[in-house]
């Protein structure tokens, strides 16, 4: 396998559609809507779930037309105490493709373990707050567009045209949920896709006429992308001080090819240029097939690295492809609890989980052959040459705190890069270091990662041990952010 295609799935090929925002949009807050309720998307029991589940479960579709042609799917825990004091989070999902089922894999309330059985993940964020998961946009997971015909069903899309759906959605979503307007409101997500996701989003509500209810107080991603060229720019650093390539490759990609330019080179579909041919060869070389990318400490699934192989058979293009988005599966964090070490197999689980009709019945899904990463999907990759960075500068300026980590063993997006524009964002809006770069340390008195403060508003901080230690170390971190207490760190 070709380094380069594990990347097809992270920097998906593009198209654009004609988009105006829909005029019901517009006429929700009109009184002749009949009042929606919640009650028939409670979830009564999920299969195999531990007994009790001490907290309320709801899922089903929000339909984004009147029409009901296009809806998008969520699941939402109740906190698992005090629901009605605690905040509110929007998570959103890691890849622009993909759906979000962060509910049963990363800090969700659950994990799949063998056959059909749900584990209790410790570190679950329903902890700390009443917590959203999206499938979005339309055509990820379980969301759907019926009809060809309708505005949404072309699956083709860009920033604004997610953040108009993710809008409707959380629109309606509060329409439903009334108990939760003026609620404390945060969007949250881990992953390159949330650089764009998240802020698109907060600047939407934010230029809204009126709140609808919602009451946005922060953002906060993990491994965002938020400037390609810094970015992506920042991979070969990553990757050699990570022992991933030689001294050789790392002057080559610091001379004539750098990670920015050498995916820029593999989305456009063109050719290679002779200088990243040799750097894609040597990564290619270098790099083993089944290393996860997006864990370089980690161990793979070989069940599914394996299953991958039984798959293909089409041609190599589309068979790397499928090889890549699935290989991609194991790289969100797992549960450690879950088996002995971390359980790196937990979403070919989820996969089996998804697929039981009695599963897709209790959680008000239609019947689907579920997949994490449906194609045909076509996402404008020309987003991703326009910043995001100032988009959250201003969201700062604007009063909205904002948390930004990285998990040290992410290649895309690697933190070296996310440091410096956090860093340099502070600069340009203003705001003074007010904690300095030092070690936190996590409720377990193990150094945690590394933070920086910039004030109330801005903060910095990286996650230390990789996929094994982000389940309880962003649960650190998402408290510390909704307490507005800032890390606890060393001395100087
Ligand atoms: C997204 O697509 C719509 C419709 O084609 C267009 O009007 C809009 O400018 C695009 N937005 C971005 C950020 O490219
Ligand atoms: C598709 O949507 C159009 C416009 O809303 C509607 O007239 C048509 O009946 C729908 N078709 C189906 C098969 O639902
Ligand atoms: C799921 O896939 C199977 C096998 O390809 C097919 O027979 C079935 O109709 C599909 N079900 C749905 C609901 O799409
Ligand atoms: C940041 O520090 C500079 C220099 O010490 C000072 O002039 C400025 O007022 C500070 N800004 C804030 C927002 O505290």
């Amino acid at each position: 396998m070709q380094t380069h295609q594990v990347i097809m799935v992270v920097i998906t090929t593009m198209a654009a559609s004609l988009f105006t925002m829909p005029s019901f949009i517009r006429a929700e807050s009109d009184a002749c809507q009949p009042p929606l309720t919640n009650e028939a998307d409670r979830i009564s029991s999920l299969p195999g779930q531990p007994e009790p589940v001490g907290f309320g479960q709801f899922s089903g579709y929000i339909a984004l037309d009147d029409q009901l042609q296009s809806r998008l799917f969520y699941y939402f825990a109740e906190a698992a105490t005090n629901p009605a004091s605690k905040p509110l989070v929007l998570w959103l999902g890691d890849q622009l493709e993909c759906s979000n089922f962060g509910a049963f894999s990363g800090n969700g309330p659950f994990s799949p373990v063998c056959g059909n059985v749900l584990a209790t993940n410790k570190y679950t964020f329903n902890q700390e707050a009443n917590i959203i998961y999206l499938d979005s946009p339309t055509g990820t997971g379980f969301s759907f567009s019926a009809n060809t015909t309708t505005t949404f069903a072309t699956y083709i899309y860009n920033d604004t045209v997610i953040a108009t759906q993710n809008m409707i959605f959380l629109t309606r979503w509060f329409q439903k949920y009334a108990e939760y307007k003026n609620r404390d409101f945060y969007i949250a997500g881990q992953g390159y896709a949330t650089g764009r996701s998240v802020p698109f989003l907060a600047n939407r509500i934010l230029r809204g006429s009126t709140t609808n209810g919602i009451n946005l107080k922060g953002i906060m991603m993990g491994n965002p992308l938020l400037n390609f060229n810094t970015d992506m720019g920042s991979i070969g650093d990553f990757l050699w001080s990570h022992g991933l390539i030689s001294d050789k490759t790392h002057v080559l990609m610091e001379t004539f090819c750098n990670g920015a330019k050498w995916l820029r080179e593999i989305y456009s579909g063109s050719p290679f240029s002779t200088a990243c041919k040799e750097v894609d060869d040597r990564l290619s070389a270098e790099i083993p097939d089944g290393l996860d990318m997006q864990d370089v400490s980690s161990d793979t699934c070989l069940a599914i690295f394996g299953l991958s192989s039984r798959i293909t058979g089409g041609s190599k293009f589309e068979s790397s492809k499928l090889f890549s988005s699935i290989r991609s599966l194991t790289a969100s964090p797992s549960h450690e609890e879950v088996s002995e070490g971390t359980d790196v197999c937990v979403k070919e689980k989820i996969i089996k989980y998804l697929n039981r009709k009695d599963v897709q019945g209790a959680l008000h899904a239609r019947t689907t052959n579920w997949t994490a990463c449906p194609r045909p999907f076509h996402y404008d990759k020309r987003g991703f040459e326009t910043p995001t960075v100032d988009m959250v500068g201003s969201l700062v300026m604007k009063g909205i705190r904002v948390l930004i980590y990285s998990i040290d063993e992410v290649t895309f997006v690697p933190f070296l890069g996310t440091r410096v524009l956090v860093s340099d964002l502070a600069d340009k809006v203003g705001l003074n270091t007010t904690v300095p770069y030092r070690g936190w340390f996590d409720t377990d008195k193990q150094v945690g990662g590394w933070t920086e403060a910039y004030g109330e508003m801005l903060t910095y901080a990286s996650i230390r041990g990789g996929s094994s230690k982000v389940a309880k170390r962003s649960l650190s971190l998402l408290r510390s952010f909704l307490e507005r207490k800032p890390l606890p760190v060393s001395k100087a």
